[in-house]
């Protein structure tokens, strides 16, 4: 696809749809556009728009439609695949605007909001009301739930209560001709031909933009119990996390963090966490409920499990704050690793048994070609983030080499009946490893349905494929 450059004509008709101050031209206030949490990538917009409503966006899109040019909605740029980045330049549709709850409806536990709005806030309006929206990526007080929706997110509870994906009932979404269609009907249950919801659910920007979303709730549970275990053995505590669903466990979470994730959390966050001699591993368990009993009895339980995979003392988290501290801790693992080291982020996950099999694959491949990961993530469900540590290693070998040693960890994912990403997606960076995972034939099947939505090729151009 041939791209135009974005004129001054369009740039009047942007303002005209959106007014002066919404429309971004200078380098120095794009400049937070062209990058996202990925790597240290830059690509600069020709133009930033940030539409307040539907009508602004569906306007702006047929624009683009009209003259061919490359369209990138963002989010809060937190993503860790590049699904943000303008690689063509072109337009850049922020979508911070359209930050509104529109509505909650309790008696039919829903709520409708735009996608501008932080993951957290929702969470917290809800809660006001007894109300759950369980879907929490680490990045939760900053990324919006449309970015949440482009991926598919995740997080530390999606073990028990599901991802992103879990939680949508119906979208509304400008189509990349500008039509405004809603892809389902705000109901439990959906059998009325292809299931669009869920295909824009995890599509990265790449079918069309999401402008509401309705979501579900669930009731919230009242009381959480946090534990932290400790191994000398990291791979013990990979099979302690199977061994607990085995034993009849269901945490709400339940998290693998390598000593060094949460040194470099608690040196970025300025706060103390010792780690004691002899340890390689962690596992951060919550239990949650609305029956103390009953969930100090899963407690003591897990416990069993742990020590019987030679767990050092449980620790448990005594009040809100030290629970809080805990969360913090596991939370800033990403962001403390990018601000101490340049790193590349996978996002590994295969069935949960298999959890030791891939620990263990990850960290010889990484001897073998002689770098340093961090390993930390959502071990309940199989979903290890690996943080491959830059260092002291070459041009060369960083831009060269190490694409080798990511096809054979991701090609260890496919043998482990896993794949490439659980909740990061695949964006840009993640792009040349599809085929590692996927025949030709089913590619080709994503480019179609890619054409189908977007014939001319505008939306979030070069990314997934
Ligand atoms: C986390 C993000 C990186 O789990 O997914 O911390
Ligand atoms: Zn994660």
């Amino acid at each position: 696809m041939q791209y135009n450059k974005v004129t001054e004509t369009q740039i009047k008709t942007f303002q005209q749809i959106v007014g002066l101050p919404f429309v971004i031209i200078l380098d120095e206030d794009k400049a937070e556009f062209a990058q996202d949490y990925t790597e240290d990538l830059h690509y600069m917009p020709e133009v930033v728009v940030k539409p307040k409503t539907t009508d602004e966006v569906a306007a702006i899109v047929k624009v683009c439609y009209e003259h061919n040019l490359p369209i990138t909605p963002r989010g809060a740029g937190t993503g860790l695949s590049g699904g943000a980045l303008p690689i063509y330049g072109g337009v850049v549709i922020a979508m911070g605007r359209m930050n509104q709850i529109i509505e909650i409806d309790e008696r039919n536990f829903q709520v409708t909001v735009e996608p501008g709005v932080i993951n957290e806030n929702l969470q917290q309006a809800v809660k006001e009301k007894g109300l759950f929206y369980p879907p929490d990526p680490a990045s939760k007080g900053s990324c919006f739930l449309g970015g949440n929706i482009a991926h598919a997110s995740g997080g530390p509870r999606a073990l028990k209560y599901g991802t992103t994906r879990d939680y949508v009932l119906n979208l509304e979404v400008v189509l990349p001709t500008g039509e405004v269609i809603w892809t389902g009907a705000n109901t439990l249950k959906y059998s009325t031909g292809y299931n669009l919801t869920h295909l824009f659910i995890g599509s990265e920007g790449t079918l069309g933009i999401v402008t509401k979303m309705v979501l579900k709730l669930i009731p919230h549970p009242q009381q959480t119990l946090l534990m932290l275990a400790p191994f000398s053995s990291p791979e013990k505590a990979c099979e302690a996390v199977n061994g607990i669903f085995l034993a009849g466990g269901n945490p709400s979470a339940c998290e693998f963090v390598e000593p060094q994730g949460f040194r470099l959390s608690a040196d970025m966050l300025n706060i103390n966490f010792t780690i004691d001699e002899g340890v390689e591993a962690y596992l951060l368990i919550e239990v949650d409920g609305n029956n103390m009993d009953a969930m100090l009895a899963e407690c003591e339980l897990i416990s069993d499990v742990l020590y019987a995979h030679e767990s050092g003392e449980v620790l448990f988290a005594q009040t809100a704050d030290e629970k809080e501290y805990f969360w913090k801790l596991r939370r800033s693992i990403g962001e403390a690793t990018k601000h101490n080291n340049t790193y590349k982020e996978e996002d590994t996950v295969v069935p949960r048994a298999e959890l030791p099999a891939l620990y263990r694959g990850v960290k010889e491949i990484g001897n073998r070609y002689g770098f340093r990961t961090i390993c930390y993530g959502h071990a309940g469900d199989g979903n290890l983030h690996v943080n491959i540590l830059r260092d002291q290693l070459s041009d060369e070998f960083w831009n060269v080499t190490l694409h080798d040693a990511v096809i054979e960890i991701f090609s260890l994912c496919k043998k482990l009946n896993g794949t490439i990403s659980g909740e990061h997606g695949i964006g840009l960076v993640q792009k040349p490893y599809m085929s590692v995972v996927m025949p030709d034939v089913q590619l080709e099947l994503m480019r179609k349905i890619k054409l189908a939505f977007d014939p001319k090729g505008l939306l979030n151009p070069g990314k997934l494929f």
